[in-house]
């Protein structure tokens, strides 16, 4: 089976290739449900999935897109390096890990998931070439980045000839960012944006409640569109089926500027963030 058209905008990256703007994300999602959550969310009309090998659910993210009878070129996959396989070697034998988990013989694409500057010796330039080996030889469509703060990109630009084709960064109105999404910007980088709705933190926000009120529309469905609108790309997560329909429903209504303005506006900072900070995170999983 082949997908209809989309209501879901796609995003040209640098490398030819584009991507849906909204996807599904499985962070967090227990891998003996995540075949079930992906299902409701490709029946939903989602068509791209984001997956780690640190979620530990992968296979579950292929199951679920075997069965639903879809094309794999319509679904758009994906996943990323494990901290502990930076080392060529190991990153080498970790994809190929990733893309039998899967069951599939390529990923749409594939990120180094966190720098790790304070490992490996602050090494992520042979990681990065090893990923650049995987594009060449067809099995990662795109390669990219994720948790690269500006010092990093720009280790990458001068040490190598390849350009991120995107950086996944924690970005929602609690944490805007910008720096890093600007630098993106300015280089051809596409901004993904993790955790879009602060893992649910930004949704009992009374500049958010109020647009949404006025608009008739979920708190999510606003923060989602105030992404979307601002050109990111965004993956919420959820395993509540009714809210994977929701999240997916943000194509029949716009924001005005000034409602963009006012939620950008919400901006802390570094307090902000729900997750770590990149220069610091050295978690290798257990
Ligand atoms: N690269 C990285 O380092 C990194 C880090 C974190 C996340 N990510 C990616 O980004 C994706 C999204 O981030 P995230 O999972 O951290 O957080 P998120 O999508 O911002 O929020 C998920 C939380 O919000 C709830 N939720 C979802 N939709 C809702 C709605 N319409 N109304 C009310 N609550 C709602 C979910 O609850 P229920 O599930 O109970 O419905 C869940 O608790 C991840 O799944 C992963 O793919 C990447």
């Amino acid at each position: 089976m082949s997908t209809t058209s989309s209501k879901v905008p796609t995003v040209a990256l640098n490398d030819g290739h584009t991507i849906p703007q909204l996807g599904f994300g499985v962070f967090q999602v227990p891998p003996d449900t995540t075949a079930r959550a992906v299902s409701t969310a490709l029946e939903a009309g989602y068509r791209h999935i984001d997956t780690a090998e640190m979620y530990g659910n992968e296979r579950g993210v292929g199951e679920a897109v075997r069965a639903s009878g879809l094309d794999r070129s319509d679904v758009y996959i994906t996943s990323k390096l494990n901290n502990g396989y930076h080392r060529p070697d190991d990153a080498r034998k970790a994809f190929a890990q990733t893309l039998s988990e899967l069951g599939t013989d390529y990923v749409d694409l594939f990120l180094i998931h966190w720098p790790l500057p304070t490992l490996y010796g602050g090494d992520f330039v042979s990681t990065w070439e090893t990923l650049a080996a995987f594009k060449q030889d067809g099995r990662a469509r795109s390669i990219g980045v994720s948790n690269f703060q500006v010092e990093h990109l720009k280790r990458l630009q001068s040490a190598t000839e390849i350009v991120p084709a995107v950086n996944q960064i924690e970005l929602h109105p609690y944490l805007l960012n910008d720096e890093v999404r600007s630098y993106g910007e300015a280089n051809g980088i596409a901004t993904e944006a993790w955790s879009p709705i602060a893992k649910g933190r930004v949704l009992g926000d009374p500049v958010v409640t109020k647009i949404a009120e006025r608009l008739g529309r979920t708190p999510a469905q606003v923060v989602l569109r105030w992404h979307i609108q601002r050109g990111s790309i965004v993956f919420p997560k959820s395993t509540t089926p009714a809210r994977i329909e929701e999240n997916f429903d943000l194509f029949d209504f716009e924001l005005a500027d000034d409602d963009i303005a006012k939620i950008a506006s919400l901006d802390k900072g570094e307090t902000g963030r729900t997750g770590p900070n990149p220069d610091t995170f050295a978690m290798i999983p257990g």
